[in-house]
């Protein structure tokens, strides 16, 4: 599971090895954390690792990072929400979606402290959350007022609710799912619809409540569940079935490892307007970057690197700073090299540290 620093506990285990910016190894996999251990991190500048096991949604104690401390408080409103029966009023969580708006009015990097936790019921929370940030960043590229990026980041939130009332065993299958599970997956959006219209029918407006509805729902009429099509697919759905797409394919599942983010960019640049409305798409990935900051990549001259900053108006051409000399080469400027191929960590170790 992959856990902030600042959620790091001494005796948690790391799951995988830790490297610098200049791809220096500065933990390795198996390590138990340590105080020291922890401090030397932060002193490091890194933002994320991942642990051994999950950790629970109790015990996880909020710490200053407000965008941690947002994302983790909305997580457990959503689950009371979801949960019990006489759990919070909606306009509980209202609140903490506002507070994640203004987070994203005020310019805070949604990729910076992404909560990917893959337990099956934290998948969904911490999912839903992400969704909410990156579809308000989206709706904001596409002008949106406050009103209404604060209505469809509660459809944002909301979109996967019902997922809570599907079984756990079809839900996290690690392998293929068969025709008649893939129907009750298919369930979902109008679980979550009727949910929300029983619980708080009235505190949502309809075009919120259409979201948690059409998520599921192609510009091409290959959706589901009610195979709606391009026009009849209102924005607020449109903009969260890309987020939606984007988050849940660039994090792990317990039935295939995450995608590398360039691929996802690459795959939803090629399908507007077949799959996705190309207008959403566009504002979408003006949000979000094909190489984050901490990603390795081989280059055309064979140097490999590590991303390091990035060149806003053109996403493909990161400053990249080589392993082992740490020149840094900004791609913006160097117009002969293109980024070849992106490597794992474990590649980063074998080819540097073995
Ligand atoms: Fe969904
Ligand atoms: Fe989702």
């Amino acid at each position: 599971m992959r856990l902030p620093v600042t959620y790091l506990k001494p005796g948690m285990k790391l799951s995988k090895p830790v490297y610098g910016n200049s791809g220096e190894l500065l933990l390795n996999r198996g390590i138990e954390l340590t105080t020291k251990y922890i401090k030397s991190l932060e002193r490091n500048n890194v933002v994320v690792v991942d642990v051994e096991g999950p950790v629970p949604l109790d015990e996880m104690e909020i710490k200053e990072e407000l965008s941690v401390q947002l994302r983790i408080k909305t997580m457990k409103k959503l689950h009371s929400f979801a949960k019990e029966s006489n759990g919070i009023h909606i306009y509980e969580f209202m609140d903490s979606v506002e507070a994640l708006l203004e987070e994203v009015l005020s310019g805070k990097g949604v990729t910076d402290h992404l909560v990917d936790l893959c337990s099956s019921d934290l998948y969904t929370f911490a999912h839903s959350v992400d969704v909410c940030v990156l579809s308000m960043l989206c709706g904001m590229k596409l002008g949106y007022d406050k009103e209404k990026l604060l209505a469809l980041g509660i459809g944002a939130i909301l979109h996967d609710l019902g997922k809570t009332l599907i079984d756990p065993e079809i839900l996290n299958k690690p392998g293929k799912l068969t025709q008649e599970e893939f129907e009750v997956i298919m369930t979902h959006p109008l679980k979550g619809w009727q949910l929300v219209k029983e619980k708080d029918g009235d505190a949502l407006s309809p075009r919120s409540k259409a979201v948690i509805l059409n998520h599921h729902e192609r510009y091409d009429g290959s959706g589901y569940p009610r195979n709606l099509k391009s026009n009849q697919i209102d924005p607020f759905s449109a903009i969260c079935s890309v987020a939606d797409v984007y988050n849940a394919m660039t994090t792990d599942r317990v039935y295939r490892k995450a995608f590398p983010p360039h691929e996802v960019y690459e795959m939803l640049l090629a399908s507007g307007d077949i799959k996705f409305n190309k207008d959403v798409i566009r504002a979408f990935l003006s949000c979000v970057n094909p190489y984050p900051v901490g990603t390795y990549v081989k280059l055309s001259n064979g140097k490999i690197g590590c991303v390091v900053s990035q060149n806003d108006s053109l996403p493909f051409r990161p400053r990249v700073k080589v392993i082992p000399s740490g020149e840094i080469l900004d791609l913006e400027r160097e117009l002969s090299l293109v980024i070849e191929s992106v490597l794992s960590h474990e590649k980063i170790k074998e080819l540097f540290y073995a």
